[in-house]
């Protein structure tokens, strides 16, 4: 079952985008701050839906939408302007969506391509988002506002597309105190497993979790796990792999996918 997902925003959208655009704090974020009459939402909707460098996503937590971003692109960068509704502020859906944003730009082949936005100066939230998602700060065009840029990067895609969409458990393998908020993190998003030992094959044949991570190398994945995975289903796949000095070793993050997760085995404890 799909958790978080970015999805085109379609014409049945328009009444919903149009109160969102319309919220106090987005009007006051906004540098047009004046309220927007219906008339000229639909109007202008009408053009994004049909131009081709303007990308409009909904975010959507199973059938709930719960904001939107918006990317519109000239001369190799994507101006970014993005809001959360209101009851779901401040719950870390603003770093999501721009991180999933990202995401849809790199599968449609933007890697290199700049993202960009500006952030008025007493928006906070939107300033630490942009901090903590690797922007860097440049001079803004407006008076009083921040400018963020970043390149579009494959990192970002890594986990967070495979986290916050599909089913399936993840396990996070670790006994590192910093990971406590990952673990969090996650909680709240999948069925996660913490684990502070290696990983053997039996457990994941058991388990076939859909994601591991292993936050470092005390708790790296063994190369016999890996090929078994590997050799187990051909949806599986390693995606970030770093060897150890003696080349024996993957010490970062392995992703499998397993297609046939059973959920009597997914109430399985891992030991
Ligand atoms: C700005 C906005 C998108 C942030 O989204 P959000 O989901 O509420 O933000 P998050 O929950 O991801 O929080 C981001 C960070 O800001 C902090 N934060 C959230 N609301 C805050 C507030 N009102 N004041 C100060 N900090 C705040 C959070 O604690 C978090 O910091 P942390 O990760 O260090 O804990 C959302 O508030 C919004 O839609 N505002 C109106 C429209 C807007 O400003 N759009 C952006 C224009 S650039």
């Amino acid at each position: 079952m799909e958790k978080l997902r970015l999805r085109p925003a379609l014409p049945t959208d328009c009444d919903l985008l149009w109160q969102w655009a319309n919220d106090a704090s987005v009007r006051q974020n906004s540098f047009k701050m004046e309220q927007i009459p219906l008339k000229d939402h639909i109007e202008w909707f009408k053009m994004v839906l049909t131009n081709e460098d303007t990308k409009l996503f909904i975010l959507q937590e199973e059938d709930t939408p719960i904001g939107q971003v918006r990317l519109v692109y000239d001369t190799n960068v994507w101006q970014i302007s993005y809001s959360i509704a209101l009851p779901y502020r401040a719950q870390g859906y603003g770093k999501i969506i721009l991180q999933l944003a990202e995401n849809e730009l790199i599968r449609g082949g933007h890697v290199g391509e700049k993202l960009y936005a500006e952030v008025k100066a007493d928006n906070i939230a939107s300033q630490r988002i942009f901090k903590q998602l690797g922007y860097s700060e440049v001079v803004a065009q407006h008076n009083n506002a921040y400018g963020y840029t970043k390149d579009v990067a494959e990192e970002t895609y890594k986990i967070i597309s495979l986290v916050s969409t599909g089913g399936g458990t993840v396990i996070l393998l670790s006994n590192n105190i910093n990971s406590v908020l990952l673990l969090d993190w996650l909680d709240k998003r999948v069925d996660v497993r913490y684990y502070s030992d290696k990983l053997n094959v039996d457990m994941l044949e058991r388990i076939k979790p859909r994601l591991i991570i292993s936050y470092n190398y005390r708790h790296i994945i063994t190369s016999d796990i890996t090929k078994s995975v590997l050799s187990d289903t051909k949806q599986s796949r390693v995606i970030s792999e770093s060897r150890d000095r003696n080349k024996k070793a993957y010490t970062t993050i392995t992703v499998t996918a397993y297609s046939d997760i059973d959920s009597r085995k997914r109430s399985e404890e891992l030991t």
